[in-house]
């Protein structure tokens, strides 16, 4: 890996953006300021590429038109922007459709993962899920451990920023008890703790991670909070979401020995309630904190 002279300590090797559940529809467009933001460099200078995170749309399994109307119009405002952009697709950019990944695969070709190479040896793979490929609904990682492990070997001497869209590990603490009756579906899976895949579920594509050590960051979405931890050297970050409650996406600048994160709101906040109503735990004792995050895991600093 490059070594860092003083000088490479202070200016930038790159910066980034990564934008997730931006759930694109007729009645919420939160892209479109993005893509402004970006474009006339509002919030910080123009970032060498932006990872768009999955959940770009707002598909639903009761519509099975939607990808038809909405992805086309993702495609239209993501034209627009004036940096390069990666796309990966995961459960609401798929839903309703006969064969899922349909749309994206018309907008965004065939390639449903890709890869791109760095300054300074710096790589960024981008992985979609829930897409089927002859016959088969491909969910993501989980379903391409054996991909994924000949993916990094090729990588063995690169930071590697592994993008999807499943965080690897629960976002949260659970819920205390006393309040799991005021969630939405109190007997299902829609508590935040049990929000995405259950850690033995995941545990395969982390040992993965782990076996090869030179994943830096996975970044991931769906569950609308801002998080990070640590396991065997690598960061789990997870961004909450653009269209809902915490109205943000992370800007990423990479130096030599450490990755600069911050949040930014590129919108006016539309209000109403947001994603996880009743949610609360030890670390996020408000509802509000439980969206947001802990300043830690909005603004930090990983040093390696
Ligand atoms: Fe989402
Ligand atoms: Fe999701």
């Amino acid at each position: 890996m490059t070594s860092g002279g003083p000088h490479r300590m202070t200016e930038p090797l790159f910066s980034f953006v990564h934008v997730a559940d931006t759930h694109l529809a007729e009645s919420c467009d939160v892209v479109t300021p993005f893509v402004d933001a970006i474009n006339t460099e509002r919030f910080h200078a123009r970032p060498d590429f932006v990872v768009f995170g999955g959940d770009n749309i707002g598909g639903s399994a009761r519509d099975g038109a939607v990808c038809a109307r909405q992805m086309p119009m993702l495609k239209e405002r993501l034209s627009r922007l004036a940096v390069p952009f990666d796309i990966l697709c995961h459960n609401h950019d798929t839903w309703g459709e006969a064969c899922r990944g349909t749309q994206y695969r018309h907008c965004f070709g065939e390639s449903f993962d890709s890869t791109r190479e760095l300054p300074h040896d710096f790589v960024a793979i981008t992985v979609s899920g829930k897409y089927e490929r002859d016959g088969t609904l491909i969910r993501g990682l989980i379903d391409r451990v054996p991909w994924l492990e000949q993916t990094l070997s090729r990588f063995t001497d690169k930071y590697v920023l592994l993008f999807a869209h499943l965080p690897l590990f629960p976002p949260r603490q659970p819920v205390p008890r006393e309040r799991e009756s005021m969630l939405k579906n109190p007997g299902g899976g829609w508590q935040a703790y049990r929000y995405g895949l259950q850690p033995d579920v995941s545990a395969p594509v982390r040992a993965a991670i782990a076996r090869h050590g030179n994943v830096l960051v996975h970044y991931s979405g769906h569950c609308h909070v801002h998080s990070r931890r640590e396991s065997e050297a690598t960061w789990y970050v997870t961004t909450g979401a653009l269209a809902t409650q915490p109205w943000e996406y992370r800007h990423v600048t990479v130096f030599a020995n450490r990755m600069e994160h911050r949040c930014i709101c590129p919108h006016e906040v539309r209000g109403g309630t947001g994603f996880w109503t009743n949610c609360l735990d030890t670390d996020h004792p408000s509802v509000s904190l439980y969206h947001d995050g802990l300043p830690e895991e909005r603004d930090f600093a990983l040093c390696y």
